[in-house]
């Protein structure tokens, strides 16, 4: 299935957000994850439990259930399951029983819920993308504009999306300097790291930069910046607003002037829909709640514009294949090397099964 060589295109064997910590409550809540129906909850004690969503009895969905202590009882015949699956009464009976529900290992951290639904024997918590990497839940870094978007659309258009900014000036035509952005130098590392694409620039000071930085960081001339996209796997990618390196007639680069990573957590639904969860980490402007209003609606706005031109494409890719051929430019090769990673991954599952 496009664009994968394999009818299979979904890894399993990765860590993937689940929801926002804030998502989980007492309140048993579903999502599809990887095709799987998983219903969440929280035990009084406030861990997170995922388990399969849909009821073994008569296939009621979990979710419509209520929470007795830390089980959860099924809203159809009142079957009951405590947060590691045991079946621990049937009404009807007035017994237990030896059926486990599936349940799935949980990760809680700082203000994400990961959830691990491949091969168990290979499950590792150190496999989570490095927080260190990007600033979050460390000192002297802040996380904000925490939004959600449901993607109509299969997971990698979400990563060919981020892997090719030359989108930039057309979809987000109201943010100045795109097309400096979609035209610069492109270097990558691929070394034991994540895959990570440099580009370097010029950029004037724009309207957008006085948002971000406020006007006191202002100049005159070009600014020579970085801007770094980081793939950690298919589950998580890195971008962020430039890095500035020189500033023309400065001496140095004003201190105010720090580094804001757009983080884009990404969990296929199915092999044709996504769950998108963006946040943001930054390293100045900590108490400024003023720029975290700002951050999240100009979030909000810029990945709405990438999840509807996801939306459109998604709409009639098979028929759009089946007719021609994708007509590649160089700009597509870091998203075409993306690609062979995760083929590789999924030949490597497939090898596996
Ligand atoms: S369907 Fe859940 S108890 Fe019957
Ligand atoms: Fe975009």
């Amino acid at each position: 299935m496009y664009p994968f060589k394999t009818n299979r295109t979904l890894v399993r064997d990765r860590w993937y957000i689940a929801a926002f910590s804030h998502e989980i409550d007492r309140t048993p809540m579903e999502r599809t994850i990887l095709g799987l129906p998983v219903v969440f909850y929280r035990t009084e004690a406030g861990k997170p439990v995922a388990m399969h969503g849909i009821c073994p009895h008569r296939y009621y969905p979990l979710a419509k259930g209520t929470l007795r202590g830390d089980a959860i009882v099924c809203g159809y015949h009142g079957f009951a399951f405590a947060q590691d699956g045991k079946c621990v009464d049937i009404p009807s009976q007035g017994t237990a029983s030896g059926f486990c529900q599936p349940t799935y290992p949980i990760e809680e951290r700082g203000p994400l819920c990961w959830i691990w639904m491949g091969d168990a024997a290979r499950c590792d918590p150190e496999l989570i993308p490095p927080y260190g990497d990007f600033g979050m839940d460390q000192p002297g870094w802040r996380t904000s504009s925490l939004n959600y978007f449901h993607l109509r659309g299969r997971y990698q258009l979400l990563i060919d999306n981020l892997m090719d900014l030359t989108h930039l000036p057309h979809v987000h035509s109201h943010i100045p300097g795109g097309e400096a952005m979609s035209r610069m130098a492109l270097r990558e590392i691929d070394d034991n790291g994540p895959y990570q694409l440099v580009r370097e620039g010029k950029l004037p000071w724009t309207p957008f930069s006085d948002l971000m930085w406020g006007p006191d960081t202002r100049y005159d001339g070009l600014a020579t910046f970085e801007s770094h996209t980081a793939f950690y796997g298919p589950e998580l990618i890195r971008t962020g607003m430039p890095i500035f390196t020189a500033i023309e007639g400065h001496d140095r680069v004003p201190p105010e002037l720090g580094v804001l990573h757009i983080m884009h957590g990404i969990t296929p639904e199915t092999a044709t829909t996504t769950h998108y969860f963006g946040f943001s980490t930054r390293n100045f402007r900590l108490d400024d709640e003023t720029l975290d209003e700002f951050q999240l609606n100009s979030d909000r706005h810029i990945r709405q514009q990438d999840a509807d031109a996801i939306n459109a494409v998604e709409e009639r890719l098979e028929t759009a294949v089946a007719f021609q051929r994708e007509l590649l430019v160089r700009a597509d090769a870091p998203a075409v090397k993306i690609r062979q990673k995760v083929q590789a991954m999924l030949d490597a599952e497939g090898a596996r099964a």
